[in-house]
């Protein structure tokens, strides 16, 4: 039977972590504000918004909310990046996707100051992680990286498989894994024998947003499993991308959902916000 990693905890420990250097800092005289700009009121995104203002007054970071019709238009949008980007108050910048059609995402990304990307989307940010320079990182990788850690699974040297290639997670993450030296594999929807490659993994990284998709016999008996997958199951009930009744008879380790990945996503934009303190010093 494998091991359950608490996202939940992992991520309560990092917002403790962040709130306790914030409470300095602001002993200090400095504050750290997030502007968070949501564009129309889709109810998925709504319920993370939430999630992430609710975790910024925890861990005393300031949110200054930006809610914007949904019939906003694309210049509109750029014209409040804009003014974000020149605002001196304003340390990070939170666009949450999808955005309504009419609207450019790459554009968008693009013009936020990479200096306050803290969601790092920006090509400078994914650049530099690429190239190992100094940049902000994609909150659910860098969170996937944080649990291995925090749960003791060494990635030097271990077969990783990360399934999904999205720019948000996939890409990011198999970038991430190198930087821990492990040997890194990238599957996706048009990998050969998905099983037998999954099969190889000792820790394996699954993005790819269909429900309970990955079965036993994707499974290495005792590997770590770790699903960044956020689904609804035919009952309408939140599930991961792992099939985790049949996964957890065979894994290692693996994360539930919710409860796993989730948790970490929110704790890691925290960890960004005050990381945009440096590189806004460097
Ligand atoms: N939509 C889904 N995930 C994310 C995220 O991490 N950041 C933003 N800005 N939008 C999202």
């Amino acid at each position: 039977m494998a091991i359950q990693i608490d996202g939940k905890a992992i991520a309560a420990q990092i917002k403790d972590e962040v709130r306790a250097r914030i409470e300095q800092l602001r002993e200090q005289g400095t504050e750290v504000t997030l502007a968070v700009v949501q564009v129309g009121a889709d109810p998925a995104s709504s319920v993370y918004v939430r999630n992430k203002k609710k975790a910024c007054e925890y861990c005393g970071i300031i949110s200054r909310s930006y809610e914007l019709g949904e019939e906003t238009t694309q210049e509109e949008l750029l014209a409040l990046v804009q003014s974000l980007n020149e605002d001196p108050g304003i340390n990070g910048i939170l666009v949450q996707l999808p955005l309504p059609s009419q609207i450019d995402e790459d554009r968008i990304i693009g013009a936020i100051s990479p200096s306050k990307d803290v969601d790092g989307f920006h090509p400078q940010s994914v650049g530099a992680l690429s190239i190992g320079l100094p940049g902000f990182i994609s909150c659910t990788p860098a969170g996937v990286i944080q649990l291995l850690r925090r749960s003791g699974i060494e990635m030097e040297g271990k077969e990783a498989v990360v399934v999904g290639r999205s720019n948000i997670v996939g890409k990011p993450m198999a970038a991430l894994l190198l930087r821990e030296n492990a040997t890194v594999t990238v599957a996706h929807s048009r990998t050969k024998n998905l099983a037998e490659v999954c099969r190889r993994a000792d820790i394996l990284i699954t993005a790819i947003g269909k429900p309970k998709f990955f079965t036993g016999e994707y499974i290495r008996e005792g590997a770590a499993v770790i699903d960044c997958g956020i689904n609804r199951d035919e009952n309408g009930k939140l599930c991961g991308d792992v099939d985790y009744a049949e996964a957890e008879k065979i894994a290692g380790a693996i994360t539930p959902v919710p409860g796993g990945v989730g948790p970490m996503t929110v704790a890691m934009l925290m960890v960004n916000c005050l990381a945009s303190l440096e590189l806004q010093q460097a």
